[in-house]
Protein backbone atom coordinates (compact mmCIF):
# COMPACT_ATOMS: atom_id res chain seq x y z
CA UNK A 1 0.00 0.00 0.00
CA UNK A 2 1.50 3.40 -0.63
CA UNK A 3 1.20 5.80 1.85
CA UNK A 4 0.99 9.62 0.84
CA UNK A 5 3.03 11.53 2.38
CA UNK A 6 3.26 15.74 1.50
CA UNK A 7 6.83 16.13 0.60
CA UNK A 8 8.89 18.57 2.53
CA UNK A 9 10.84 21.15 0.48
CA UNK A 10 14.32 21.30 1.15
CA UNK A 11 17.83 23.28 -0.61
CA UNK A 12 21.54 21.38 -1.24
CA UNK A 13 24.49 23.38 -0.70
CA UNK A 14 27.23 21.47 -2.60
CA UNK A 15 31.04 22.30 -3.30
CA UNK A 16 32.04 19.23 -5.62
CA UNK A 17 31.27 16.04 -7.23
CA UNK A 18 27.98 15.93 -5.41
CA UNK A 19 27.72 11.78 -4.81
CA UNK A 20 25.36 12.62 -1.55
CA UNK A 21 23.49 14.88 -3.42
CA UNK A 22 22.59 12.17 -5.97
CA UNK A 23 21.74 10.00 -3.56
CA UNK A 24 19.61 12.03 -2.32
CA UNK A 25 17.63 12.80 -5.90
CA UNK A 26 17.58 9.22 -6.14
CA UNK A 27 15.63 8.23 -2.87
CA UNK A 28 13.89 12.01 -2.84
CA UNK A 29 10.65 10.15 -2.97
CA UNK A 30 11.63 7.46 -0.01
CA UNK A 31 12.67 10.10 1.86
CA UNK A 32 9.79 12.38 1.22
CA UNK A 33 11.32 15.63 0.13
CA UNK A 34 11.29 17.68 -2.54
CA UNK A 35 14.99 19.47 -3.84
CA UNK A 36 13.91 23.20 -4.92
CA UNK A 37 17.21 24.22 -5.56
CA UNK A 38 21.36 23.25 -5.63
CA UNK A 39 23.45 25.93 -4.46
CA UNK A 40 27.30 25.75 -5.26
CA UNK A 41 29.85 27.68 -4.39
CA UNK A 42 32.14 26.39 -7.05
CA UNK A 43 31.15 26.86 -10.67
CA UNK A 44 32.70 23.57 -12.08
CA UNK A 45 31.13 21.32 -8.96
CA UNK A 46 30.13 18.20 -11.02
CA UNK A 47 26.87 17.95 -8.36
CA UNK A 48 25.16 21.14 -10.50
CA UNK A 49 25.43 18.78 -13.54
CA UNK A 50 23.36 16.22 -11.48
CA UNK A 51 21.01 18.44 -10.60
CA UNK A 52 20.30 19.92 -13.96
CA UNK A 53 19.88 16.07 -15.36
CA UNK A 54 17.30 15.64 -12.66
CA UNK A 55 15.33 18.95 -13.53
CA UNK A 56 16.33 20.61 -10.30
CA UNK A 57 16.81 24.41 -10.15
CA UNK A 58 20.53 25.49 -9.86
CA UNK A 59 22.43 28.48 -8.63
CA UNK A 60 26.39 29.39 -8.39
CA UNK A 61 27.25 32.09 -5.63
CA UNK A 62 30.90 32.58 -5.84
CA UNK A 63 32.01 32.85 -2.45
CA UNK A 64 35.31 34.89 -4.14
CA UNK A 65 32.38 37.71 -5.26
CA UNK A 66 32.24 38.82 -1.66
CA UNK A 67 34.83 40.69 0.61
CA UNK A 68 33.61 39.10 4.21
CA UNK A 69 32.21 35.17 4.83
CA UNK A 70 29.63 37.36 6.09
CA UNK A 71 28.60 39.35 2.98
CA UNK A 72 28.27 35.48 0.95
CA UNK A 73 26.71 34.03 3.89
CA UNK A 74 24.06 36.81 3.71
CA UNK A 75 24.00 36.36 -0.35
CA UNK A 76 23.63 32.76 0.21
CA UNK A 77 20.46 33.42 2.97
CA UNK A 78 18.64 35.71 0.82
CA UNK A 79 18.88 33.13 -1.73
CA UNK A 80 17.89 29.87 0.29
CA UNK A 81 14.95 32.52 1.95
CA UNK A 82 13.27 32.74 -1.26
CA UNK A 83 12.82 28.95 -1.45
CA UNK A 84 11.44 29.26 2.51
CA UNK A 85 12.87 25.64 3.09
CA UNK A 86 12.30 22.86 5.53
CA UNK A 87 15.49 22.04 5.84
CA UNK A 88 18.73 23.20 4.64
CA UNK A 89 21.27 19.71 3.54
CA UNK A 90 25.20 20.31 3.20
CA UNK A 91 25.97 17.53 1.06
CA UNK A 92 30.03 18.56 0.66
CA UNK A 93 30.29 22.02 0.97
CA UNK A 94 33.90 22.90 1.82
CA UNK A 95 32.71 26.39 3.57
CA UNK A 96 32.05 27.17 7.20
CA UNK A 97 29.00 29.13 7.92
CA UNK A 98 28.80 32.19 10.01
CA UNK A 99 26.92 32.53 12.81
CA UNK A 100 24.66 34.63 11.27
CA UNK A 101 23.73 32.51 8.44
CA UNK A 102 23.61 29.46 10.84
CA UNK A 103 21.36 31.59 13.47
CA UNK A 104 19.16 32.53 10.00
CA UNK A 105 18.16 28.56 10.29
CA UNK A 106 18.05 27.58 13.83
CA UNK A 107 17.61 23.34 13.46
CA UNK A 108 17.16 23.27 9.96
CA UNK A 109 21.08 22.43 8.60
CA UNK A 110 22.29 19.18 8.85
CA UNK A 111 25.56 18.59 7.51
CA UNK A 112 27.43 14.60 6.29
CA UNK A 113 30.70 14.56 7.72
CA UNK A 114 33.19 11.74 6.72
CA UNK A 115 34.02 10.57 10.21
CA UNK A 116 32.49 9.18 13.28
CA UNK A 117 32.14 12.39 15.41
CA UNK A 118 32.95 13.57 17.92
CA UNK A 119 35.84 12.07 16.38
CA UNK A 120 37.95 14.14 13.49
CA UNK A 121 36.00 17.16 13.02
CA UNK A 122 37.29 19.40 10.47
CA UNK A 123 39.24 17.98 7.39
CA UNK A 124 41.56 14.73 6.66
CA UNK A 125 39.29 12.80 8.81
CA UNK A 126 40.62 9.23 6.86
CA UNK A 127 44.32 9.41 7.16
CA UNK A 128 43.93 10.83 11.04
CA UNK A 129 41.93 7.59 11.72
CA UNK A 130 44.37 5.80 10.33
CA UNK A 131 47.18 7.92 11.73
CA UNK A 132 45.35 7.04 15.43
CA UNK A 133 45.10 3.38 14.62
CA UNK A 134 41.90 3.32 14.96
CA UNK A 135 39.77 0.15 14.13
CA UNK A 136 36.58 2.25 12.71
CA UNK A 137 36.29 4.31 10.26
CA UNK A 138 32.66 6.01 9.41
CA UNK A 139 30.33 8.63 8.54
CA UNK A 140 27.50 11.15 11.01
CA UNK A 141 24.53 13.06 9.94
CA UNK A 142 24.27 15.85 12.82
CA UNK A 143 22.79 19.23 13.13
CA UNK A 144 25.08 21.97 12.50
CA UNK A 145 25.46 24.63 14.80
CA UNK A 146 28.02 27.27 15.73
CA UNK A 147 30.76 25.27 16.87
CA UNK A 148 32.10 22.88 14.20
CA UNK A 149 30.93 19.40 13.24
CA UNK A 150 29.51 19.32 16.82
CA UNK A 151 25.98 19.41 16.59
CA UNK A 152 23.49 16.50 17.99
CA UNK A 153 24.19 13.60 15.56
CA UNK A 154 21.12 12.01 13.44
CA UNK A 155 22.63 8.53 12.64
CA UNK A 156 25.98 6.89 12.10
CA UNK A 157 27.37 4.10 10.04
CA UNK A 158 31.26 2.30 10.72
CA UNK A 159 33.22 -0.14 8.47
CA UNK A 160 35.89 -1.50 9.98
CA UNK A 161 39.47 -0.30 9.06
CA UNK A 162 41.41 -2.95 7.29
CA UNK A 163 45.39 -3.32 7.53
CA UNK A 164 45.25 -2.33 3.68
CA UNK A 165 43.42 0.44 3.91
CA UNK A 166 45.38 4.23 3.18
CA UNK A 167 43.24 7.02 3.22
CA UNK A 168 41.75 6.79 -0.50
CA UNK A 169 40.37 3.51 -0.11
CA UNK A 170 38.80 4.17 3.25
CA UNK A 171 37.27 7.78 1.99
CA UNK A 172 35.70 5.63 -1.16
CA UNK A 173 33.89 2.73 1.15
CA UNK A 174 32.84 5.56 3.53
CA UNK A 175 31.47 7.54 0.77
CA UNK A 176 29.42 4.31 -0.42
CA UNK A 177 28.00 4.46 3.37
CA UNK A 178 27.20 7.99 3.48
CA UNK A 179 24.87 7.19 0.34
CA UNK A 180 23.20 4.77 2.64
CA UNK A 181 23.34 6.77 5.45
CA UNK A 182 22.31 10.85 4.17
CA UNK A 183 18.99 9.39 3.12
CA UNK A 184 17.78 7.07 6.41
CA UNK A 185 18.43 10.31 8.40
CA UNK A 186 16.56 12.36 6.73
CA UNK A 187 13.75 10.43 6.66
CA UNK A 188 14.33 9.89 10.22
CA UNK A 189 14.35 13.52 10.63
CA UNK A 190 11.08 14.09 8.78
CA UNK A 191 9.21 11.55 10.94
CA UNK A 192 10.17 12.70 13.89
C1 LIG B 1 31.74 13.54 1.45
O1 LIG B 1 32.62 12.54 1.89
C2 LIG B 1 31.27 14.37 2.63
O2 LIG B 1 31.10 13.62 3.81
C3 LIG B 1 32.42 15.33 2.78
O3 LIG B 1 32.77 15.67 1.45
C4 LIG B 1 32.46 14.57 0.60
C5 LIG B 1 31.60 15.09 -0.53
O4 LIG B 1 31.42 14.12 -1.52
N1 LIG B 1 32.05 16.47 3.53
C6 LIG B 1 32.91 17.13 4.31
O5 LIG B 1 34.07 16.82 4.42
C7 LIG B 1 32.31 18.31 5.05
N2 LIG B 1 33.25 18.84 5.98
P1 LIG B 1 30.29 14.30 -2.63
O6 LIG B 1 30.48 15.70 -3.23
O7 LIG B 1 30.59 13.23 -3.63
O8 LIG B 1 28.95 14.14 -1.97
Amino acid sequence: MTVNRSLSNVIVLISGSGSNLQSLIDNADDIGIKIECVISNKADAFGLERAKKAGILTKFISHTQYDSRESFDNALTQHINTFNPKLILLAGFMRILSADFINAFTGKIINIHPALLPKFKGLNTHQRAIDAGEKYAGATVHFVTNELDSGAIILQKSITIKATDDAESLAKKVLEQEHILYPEAIKKILLS
